[in-house]
């Protein structure tokens, strides 16, 4: 299993250690368009392999697409990151012509390759890679569920003073500070339903930090987050390398699927070695369907961004 990681920041490389660390992958090939920066996070990632215990072989490459030939996943982070009150959205004018410059550069020496799409505005950079590079549904992914749920089961956990692993909830709809729809209606604490121990005013609460998740780190940061990110995007290629069927939300492209078409948002989803292998429908009520009309409406006219 070959897999590409385009863009040696922190979301990329952290990318990159947890792929190795997990040690599914024979080979992880890191892009950047610095000079030398993806080749020195390589050897600094390969320096730890003896003490991390893993076999998978990590090269860089400073722009050099022919050493990512034959990839079977491709990760695109490359892009800007935003800044402190900055929303993902406002990145499209510079992400937009890096992110297809880069799928079109994967495809060139991967043609099957299966693209997963991090860099933000991560519905839209989807949504421009399926239809302006006219790749088949189940063959480009947009991680932002994965990492939102992993936000959203920190807050349950907090609240519940529970372990993470007694814990289950999942995020739809677009990976934005005001579409994300957290279900809570939905999530567990060990099979039982979370409004069994918690209000309703503190659902909301915790719904409300989940959407803000990466705004309220970036202020603490003063940049994007990485190790969270990073972890989400290598468990959904974990699952297609090992053809694990296991379930994400993640954005894709949608023909009719939850009453949308014609973008890409975040849906349940099985991952297996065809990349999107189903998107399953789940029963939302009134008020879950009308939030997730109203975040792909959001996510449709931030693609319109890209035609003008
Ligand atoms: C986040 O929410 C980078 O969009 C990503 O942290």
């Amino acid at each position: 299993m070959k897999v590409t990681v385009v863009g040696a920041g922190a979301v990329g490389a952290s990318c990159a250690e947890y792929i190795a660390i997990k040690d599914f992958a024979s080979e992880v090939v890191i892009v950047d368009i610095k000079e030398n920066y993806a080749e020195g996070k390589a050897m600094d990632l390969m320096q730890t392999a003896s003490l991390n215990n893993f076999d998978t072989k990590i090269t860089g490459s400073t722009n050099d697409y022919t050493k990512t030939a034959g990839s079977d996943v491709a990760v695109i982070t490359s892009g800007i990151p935003r800044k402190p009150g900055m929303t993902r959205e406002e990145l499209i004018g510079i992400n937009a012509g890096i992110v297809k410059s880069v799928a079109t550069s994967i495809l060139e020496h991967s043609p099957e390759a299966i693209i997963i799409v991090v860099s933000n505005p991560m519905d839209t950079m989807t949504y421009l890679v399926k239809t302006q590079l006219n790749i088949p549904k189940h063959r480009i992914i947009g991680m932002g569920g994965a990492l939102d749920s992993g936000r959203f089961k920190y807050r349950l956990a907090e609240a519940l003073n529970a372990p993470l692993s007694d814990v289950d909830g999942m995020v739809i709809g677009g990976h934005s500070d005001t579409g994300m729809l957290p279900l809570t209606r939905l999530a567990t604490r060990n099979s039982m339903r979370v409004s069994r121990f918690l209000s309703d005013e503190k659902l909301n609460e915790i719904a409300e930090a989940t959407k803000v998740g990466g705004a309220t780190l970036t202020k603490m940061l003063g940049t994007s987050a990485w190790y969270a990110p990073g972890a989400a995007v290598s468990a959904m290629v974990q699952a297609i390398a090992t053809d694990s069927k296991k379930l994400f939300p993640c954005s894709v492209y949608l023909e009719g699927e939850y009453g949308q078409e014609g973008l890409c948002i975040g849906v349940p989803c099985i991952l297996g070695k065809n990349g999107l292998e189903e998107i399953v429908e789940i029963e939302l009520n009134e008020e879950e369907k009308a939030k997730f009309a109203s975040s792909a409406d959001a996510v449709k006219k931030t693609n319109s961004l890209l035609e003008v």
